[in-house]
């Protein structure tokens, strides 16, 4: 693992922007793996703000709530419109259906087959989560429907008018499938994610800590503020 200690997430941003650039410049970068949340704003501001062409470039997303539909403002789909695709548009891009019963998930995990992920931006949870794979989820899970945690509703509901209206499930690309990326970059930002960060990169290997897994990956690079990094040793 490589550790990034920036000021904040302007700086987070740009640093994560910047190997992107670079990987793109590879001509290396077929599938771009997404991540939604508050987390990667600030990265996709650089990318909407630069010149790079996405138009050769597949993208798959990790997560979607159950039930919502691309048109939803809640929805994933929704978001990384927004966010993203409105103005960097990609060849393709995958994100699981919330829509669809359990079948979205077969289809999604076909869908990663056949996308084999060169570079996957991750976010993290305050409970060490990474896409929804929630603690104890094993780590050998493909894309699977998940009960999100009271914690990750509690986290999320800022997105929404009152924590009744937050889905309780999601899909989430499995922890099996984010580990075959060839390349990960993590970002956190902010006291919250500060008990998380130390387990992930100095705690056990264990499922009750999903991100730990990432200590047995061979290419991650890890991006995070001086808040989440104060409880490494
Ligand atoms: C989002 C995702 C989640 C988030 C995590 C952090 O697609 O899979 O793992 O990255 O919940 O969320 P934020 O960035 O809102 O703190």
């Amino acid at each position: 693992m490589r550790v990034l200690i920036v000021k904040d997430e302007q700086e987070g941003g740009r640093i994560a922007f910047d190997q992107i650039k670079g990987a793109m410049a590879t001509g290396q970068l077929n599938v771009l793996g997404l991540a939604t949340g508050g987390t990667p704003c600030t990265l996709y501001e650089n990318i909407r703000n630069s010149n790079l062409d996405f138009s050769n470039t597949i993208s798959v997303n990790l997560d979607e709530y159950v039930g919502l539909g691309a048109e939803d403002p809640q929805s994933y789909h929704y978001f990384m419109q927004e966010q993203l695709f409105n103005v960097k548009p990609f060849k393709k891009s995958y994100i699981p259906d919330g829509k669809k019963g359990e079948e979205a998930c077969a289809e999604y995990n076909q869908i990663l087959k056949e996308h084999p992920i060169d570079l996957q931006i991750l976010g993290l949870g305050q409970n060490g989560h990474i896409g929804f794979n929630e603690p104890g989820t094993p780590f050998t899970t493909p894309t699977h429907k998940v009960q999100l945690t009271k914690s990750t509703i509690e986290a999320n509901k800022r997105f929404f008018d009152c924590v009744e209206d937050v889905p309780t499930e999601a899909y989430s690309m499995g922890i099996d499938s984010i580990m075959q990326a060839k390349s990960i970059i993590l970002l956190a930002y902010g006291e919250k994610k500060a008990d998380a960060v130390a387990k992930m990169i100095q705690g056990e290997i264990t499922e009750d800590l999903p991100a730990s897994i990432l200590q047995k990956h061979p290419d991650v690079t890890i991006i995070i503020d001086e808040a989440a990094a104060k409880d490494l040793k």
